[in-house]
């Protein structure tokens, strides 16, 4: 089973999705570069429009992220909630991401969409209002435990959550083959996995595209 890391992180394949989207905007184009650049690990471009095109069929009113690093994903999904009147609310907590990222929902024309927090996530969840009809975790992965448990009084009945990077290039997957230093990070992907996708309240799927795709349907209470 060594080198199973090939087969699951499909360079290739997202290059090619890529290919598929059209052309970004010159806003998109400059903040992948920038991300490019400076390593910032944000989502890819077809993940980007995966986003979008959820927040969209959803018609989600009330979004919640967590990592908006500089703004990238936010952008994706505050234009998928613009067209249906909804709202993005993103926590970061570099302060310095956060800014240049209200530069970009500014220049994006968005600033009405989107309330941006700054502050560690585990401290600012527990103060937020429940209601959040579509979630997108993509922070720290050795902290999703901590954000699932959180998350899951915010989110409203038949809400969608989305979280990124679950396969984390492939080493999620058991046997393969990766340094140790990242053993603590995909131990607790896999607990995250396993806790998600074996809680009554959701229905979750993963897709292996981007970094890996987990998404939930927090399932609405039968009536009475
Ligand atoms: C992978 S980046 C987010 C990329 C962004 N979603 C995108 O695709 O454009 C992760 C971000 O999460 C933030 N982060 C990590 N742990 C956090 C926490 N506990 N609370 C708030 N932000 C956190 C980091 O500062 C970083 O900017």
């Amino acid at each position: 089973m060594k080198g199973l890391i090939i087969l699951f992180y499909p360079f290739e394949m997202e290059r090619y999705l890529e290919t598929l989207l059209g052309e970004r905007d010159s806003l998109l184009r400059e903040m992948e570069e920038i991300a490019l650049q400076e390593t910032i690990p944000v989502v890819t471009p077809a993940v980007g429009n995966f986003l979008n095109l959820m927040v969209t069929i959803n018609r989600s009113q009330s979004i919640l992220e967590i990592g908006t690093a500089i703004g990238y994903s936010t952008v994706w999904l505050a234009r998928g909630a613009k067209k249906c009147g909804g709202h993005v609310t993103t926590i970061d907590m570099n302060r310095d991401r956060l800014s240049r990222a209200e530069g970009y929902f500014e220049r994006a024309g968005l600033l009405q969409s989107i309330t941006p927090l700054k502050g560690d996530a585990r401290k600012i969840l527990p103060s937020l209002t429940p209601g959040y009809d579509f979630v997108f975790v993509d922070a720290a992965k050795g902290e999703y435990l901590d954000y699932l448990n959180l998350i899951d009084p915010l989110i409203a009945p038949g809400g969608i959550l989305v979280v990124d990077n679950v396969l984390f290039r492939g080493w999620v997957v058991p046997e393969s083959n990766f340094a140790p230093k990242y053993e603590r990070m995909v131990g607790g992907l896999r607990r995250f996995l396993q806790e998600l996708s074996q809680n009554p309240e959701y229905v979750t799927t993963v897709l292996p595209f981007g970094d890996g795709i987990s998404v939930s349907r927090k399932v609405e209470a039968a009536p009475a």
